[in-house]
């Protein structure tokens, strides 16, 4: 295949939501898609951390709205994506990143910690490509999962299901919106971010364990999850359906 027709590996040109842009792994993708050319609007629930990164969006050159969306709100999505159509342009790339995490073992969760989890973590990511996909002509969605969808992770039972749901339904939702929208996952391993970043400071062993678990050494930072979204939402993923990437550091839970 001639060079000039290899499919590109970038979203230069191309239009991204964010839902769960404003911190965290979701914010470093937001920015990571501006720096490389992309137009993106970036949500959250709070005006404030809308505004503040949608400033950033539009130093790295972007065009951008703002708009504040919870993602358990059907009618906060249907705004999002009519503010994005209207104020940016047709949507091409939808990131779910969304993400709360009670931590709390399975006799203590109360229902109302496992309802909240499974509407924001399981639940949205469901709504949110619905309502998307009902607008793209074809695109990219990519689902930010977790490595705990597969493996036990202590006090995390509704997390952990709302993960695994999230893989399924990657799956499940790939296959019903072939061959216009492709749709994949991110699970990543543990990430410096707000949802983790206490977890592996707070000085136990925690922490040590997990880096002594991970060949990389290490746990990652946000924006080491932009590579693989910018591959995931790029025409060079053209034929990559249905996948869920982990980006872990080689994190291996059984390791001594
Ligand atoms: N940090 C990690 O170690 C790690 C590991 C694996 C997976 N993840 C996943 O990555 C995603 C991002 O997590 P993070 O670590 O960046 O966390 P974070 O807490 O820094 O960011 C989460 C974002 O989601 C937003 N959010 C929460 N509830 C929302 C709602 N109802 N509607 C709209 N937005 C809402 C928050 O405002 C924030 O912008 C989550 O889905 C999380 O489960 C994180």
């Amino acid at each position: 295949m001639a060079a000039e027709s290899m499919p590109s590996v970038s979203v230069e040109g191309k239009t991204a939501v964010v839902i769960g842009g404003t911190r965290g792994i979701g914010r470093a993708i937001a920015l990571g898609f501006a720096e490389d050319g992309a137009d993106v609007v970036a949500t959250s629930r709070t005006e404030d951390a809308v505004a503040d990164v949608a400033e950033e969006l539009r130093e790295r050159g972007a065009s951008t709205t703002e708009v504040t969306c919870d993602v358990t709100s059907d009618a906060d999505i249907d705004a999002l994506v009519e503010a994005t159509v209207a104020d940016v342009g047709d949507v091409d790339v939808l990131v779910n990143s969304a993400g709360v995490n009670a931590t709390t073992p399975v006799t203590e969760m109360t229902n109302e910690e496992w309802e909240r989890d499974i509407a924001v973590d399981l639940t949205g990511v469901f709504k949110a490509c619905r309502a998307f996909a009902r607008e793209m002509d074809e695109g990219s969605i990519i689902n930010i999962s977790s490595m705990s969808a597969d493996q036990a992770r202590e006090a995390r039972p509704s997390y952990c299901a709302a993960k695994s749901g999230v893989n399924g339904l990657t799956r499940a939702v790939a296959a019903d919106l072939a061959p216009d929208i492709r749709v994949n996952a991110i699970a990543p391993g543990f990430v410096k971010t707000e949802m983790a970043g206490p977890k592996l400071d707070d000085g136990s062993e925690f922490r040590e364990t997990v880096d002594e678990r991970t060949p990389m050494e290490r746990v990652s930072t946000p924006d080491e999850m932009v590579g693989t979204a910018i591959y995931l939402a790029s025409d060079g993923a053209s034929f990559t359906t249905g996948e869920v990437i982990t980006v872990d550091g080689g994190y291996d839970p059984s390791a001594q």
